[in-house]
């Protein structure tokens, strides 16, 4: 699947096409370099979720854990950037949430590479030189 998000106002647009193609997955890793904007589409992708808490990106843990309205479900949101050795991902017990069924939203998932699912889809999102953005993803 590939998504052009030509400007800023369109993102929601993007989100909600993303979140219509998302399968059965649950975990899904975003790619793409400082800047690209993981952080702000996987903020639509929670909001056209039903999520209505604000969304940041993880400063001070490694995960955000969000709710969606009406239903409660969880949604957790990981930035790996901070991480300087697996052990840190291993004690704060990643396995728990990556395996628990919950959609799990990962940036910087190329630093925790072997503990990715076998079946994690991996999503590539990158800002063109006209300053759009596309999100490509494995499937
Ligand atoms: N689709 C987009 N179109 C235009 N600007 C965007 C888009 N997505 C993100 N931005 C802007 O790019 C900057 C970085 O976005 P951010 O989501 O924090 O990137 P990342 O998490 O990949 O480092 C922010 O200023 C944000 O407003
Ligand atoms: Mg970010």
């Amino acid at each position: 699947m590939e998504i052009t998000i030509d400007k800023i106002e369109n993102i929601r647009e993007a989100a909600r096409q993303f979140v219509n193609n998302m399968g059965t997955g649950n975990v899904f890793a975003f790619y793409g370099k400082m800047g690209a904007g993981k952080t702000t589409f996987i903020k639509a992708v929670c909001e056209e979720l039903g999520v209505k808490d604000v969304i940041t990106s993880p400063t001070f843990a490694i995960v955000n854990e969000y709710r969606t309205e009406p239903d409660g479900r969880p949604i957790y949101h990981f930035d790996f950037y901070r991480i300087k050795k697996l052990d840190e991902v291993y004690d704060m017990g990643y396995e728990d949430y990556f395996y628990s069924g919950a959609l799990c939203l990962i940036e910087w998932p190329e630093l925790i590479e072997p503990l990715l699912p076998e079946d994690a889809t991996r999503v590539t999102i990158a800002e063109q030189p006209d300053g759009s953005r596309t999100v490509e993803t494995n499937d």
